[in-house]
């Protein structure tokens, strides 16, 4: 018989997170600061909706957008969190998780050969996502000495004329690291003159810390037109396994992105719609429970950042989502090697930093979607790891 794997489908890697877990998932008693995902439950009145839906047996298809009444919440909520304006009936997408959104949005626009900028380190799906559509990843690579943001000139020398659109990955995962507003004013310009799109990643927007809001590349003169933002309830509402997520851009394209969703989904799963919408409906109670996880976040990212301090581990100062990446060069090590170590003599669970893109070698990621008391287990579990081992 012959081989039906699609050449390009069959030479994809597995991703190096899921090959990791896959060995941690046999051992028993680890610790795992491993996985991004809340630990909070999802709000008990989020859950409630769902519930109320499913008895009484409201479990139809929805629009293949999304229930209006959830696409309504959505625009409000984007225009009163990031000064963004989408028109319900036409500009937003309801979605299987950001995930789906990221493969839709990519499937939208790339014809084979289209170049697509990758910043990494980053999460992921993105370059597996641009090949499955025959187009090409170019990576650009952020440097903890320029606080893992994208600097201008590192973006212009990796634009050619294949290049079509770039992934902005900010808040970072696994970085931590934010864009600011001057930071984004710097790049617009140079997207704006290549006449590039974005898909920004925004579902992290939720999780930043300190005094400034996340700030939306699509509030940036001259591009909202030229950008797809990709938000979620995932993390910042503790709702991963709902699976639901948006993209929210220029009409066109978001008509476009629904025409693949439809054929391919036909709508998100309704049951989390409901409950997405009791998510958004008040702004003080999504504030409120928004805000709960932030600050317990916060705490544990302050906690963390000491810690390494003190074991002598350079940590960069993560401002958003809920990962620390610590730089592990000192033990010397490398990331795949010291994460496996880690693991069958201590029974702790972190990633290696390359699972994110090459230039996460000598980092590991650490999640704090854990609490304070799993977190400090670790912790003197990697502090005896790190004597055992002279460092
Ligand atoms: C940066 C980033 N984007 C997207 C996703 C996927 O989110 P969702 O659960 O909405 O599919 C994740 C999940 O870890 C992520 O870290």
């Amino acid at each position: 018989m012959r081989d039906f794997v699609a050449k390009h489908v069959a030479d994809l890697p597995p991703s190096g997170i899921r090959k990791f877990f896959d060995v941690v998932a046999t051992m028993p008693d680890v610790v795992s600061l491993g996985v991004g995902e809340p630990d909070f439950k999802t709000p008990e009145r989020v859950r409630q909706a769902a519930i109320d839906l499913l008895e009484e047996g409201r479990t139809r298809y929805t629009a293949n957008l999304g229930i209006p009444a959830l696409r309504e919440r959505i625009s409000h909520y984007l225009g009163r969190r990031f000064h963004t304006v989408y028109d319900p009936a036409s500009q937003i997408l309801c979605t299987i998780g950001a995930s789906e959104a990221i493969d839709v949005a990519l499937r939208t626009i790339l014809e084979p050969g289209d170049e697509v900028l990758v910043i990494e380190p980053c999460y992921v799906s993105y370059k597996p996502s641009i090949i499955l559509q025959h187009g090409v990843p170019i990576v650009v690579t952020t440097k903890v000495k320029n606080d893992f943001k994208l600097m201008p000139e590192e973006l212009e020398e990796a634009i050619t004329e294949k290049t079509k659109a770039i992934i902005l990955p900010y808040p970072n995962n696994p970085t931590g690291a934010i864009m600011e507003k001057e930071d984004l004013e710097k790049i617009a310009p140079i997207l704006i003159k290549h006449d590039l799109l974005v898909i920004s990643d925004e579902i992290y927007a939720e999780l930043t810390y300190g005094a400034k809001d996340h700030v939306s590349i699509a509030s940036i003169d001259g591009m909202y037109e030229r950008t797809i933002v990709l938000n979620g309830f995932s993390k910042s509402f503790a709702m991963t396994g709902w699976r639901l997520g948006y993209a929210a851009g220029p009409k066109d394209l978001i008509a476009q992105m629904n025409k693949i969703h439809a054929y391919v989904v036909m709508s998100a799963p309704v049951m989390s719609q409901q409950a997405a919408i009791e998510a958004l409906r008040d702004d003080t109670l999504c504030d409120e429970d928004v805000s709960v996880m932030r600050q317990a976040y916060d705490e544990r990212r302050k906690y963390l950042l000491g810690e390494f301090h003190r074991l002598g581990l350079p940590c960069f100062e993560p401002k958003g989502a809920f990962y620390v990446f610590p730089s592990i060069q000192k033990t010397g090590m490398g990331s795949e090697g010291f994460c496996e170590k880690l693991l069958f003599k201590s029974g702790v669970a972190v990633v290696p930093g390359n699972a994110f893109g090459e230039c996460g070698e000598g980092f590991v990621r650490i999640s704090y979607a854990y609490s304070v008391e799993e977190l400090k287990v670790c912790i003197e579990k990697i502090e005896k790891f790190l004597l055992e081992n002279n460092r």
